[in-house]
């Protein structure tokens, strides 16, 4: 039976085969991009250029000779490709469990097709299992604390934790999240919020999902048994 890091990879891998050539793309963060990163370097696959969301795919992108570009020197991204934390069937997302919400946030919104891969881990009926990471500015951090705990959340700082931007992350714990967009948008009203985990607005627009029985390309609203 595949091991998690054999199903991540066997999803980035696919995911290669998506990447148009002479585009330019944006590039995720955490472990399965780690893998797409890797899988696309040794593809000899030309892109243009890519974005990155974090220091770390920067450094294997270089390591990868893959060209990294600003996001202020490129009008669109073709495609953006990125893992997640949870993923529901409708493509909806948690994502930020390595803290890079804010920046995967911004440049999948900057790009036209948004490919998720995942291990079949990642996949459930309702997000909210996973603690949903919400960045928020330091000195706002209890007030802010004061308002998740109101809406029956329990937010747990993220010690020893600072974001890209110099920002905290508050995990929220025992979160369900029934209503996608409107609770991303309920939270982001929250003053001293900078951004939150749930991509509900910015879905996914392709799932590639790695399970036991193969790898599955999804779109929103398919299920994957
Ligand atoms: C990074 O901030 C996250 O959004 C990651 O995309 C997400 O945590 C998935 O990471 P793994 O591929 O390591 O599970």
């Amino acid at each position: 039976m595949a091991t998690q890091d054999e199903l991540k990879r066997m999803a980035a891998e696919k995911a290669v085969e998506l990447v148009p050539e002479n585009e330019y793309i944006g590039i995720g963060t955490g472990s399965t991009v780690n893998f797409f990163i890797e899988a696309l370097g040794k593809s000899g696959k030309k892109i243009k250029g890519a974005v990155s969301t974090s220091k770390e795919s920067s450094a294997l992108m270089a390591k990868y000779e893959i060209p990294e570009v600003a996001l202020g020197d490129v009008i669109s991204l073709a495609v953006y490709v990125d893992g997640a934390d949870e993923v529901n069937h409708m493509l909806q997302m948690i994502k930020g469990g390595g803290g890079a919400l804010l920046n995967e946030k911004i440049v999948a919104s900057a790009s036209e097709k948004f490919i998720c891969i995942a291990d079949e881990s990642k996949y459930v009926s309702r997000l909210g299992k996973f603690p949903l990471p919400v960045e928020v500015v330091p000195h706002a951090r209890s007030l802010v604390s004061r308002k998740l705990l109101a809406m029956g959340a329990q937010p747990e700082l993220r010690v020893g934790f600072t974001t890209f931007n110099g920002n905290q992350i508050l995990d929220l714990h025992n979160f369900y999240i029934d209503r996608p967009v409107s609770m991303e948008d309920e939270i982001n009203r929250i003053t001293g919020v900078v951004e939150n985990g749930i991509f509900g607005h910015k879905a996914a627009d392709v799932l590639i999902l790695a399970t036991a029985g193969g790898v599955k390309v999804l779109k929103p609203g398919q299920e994957a048994v």
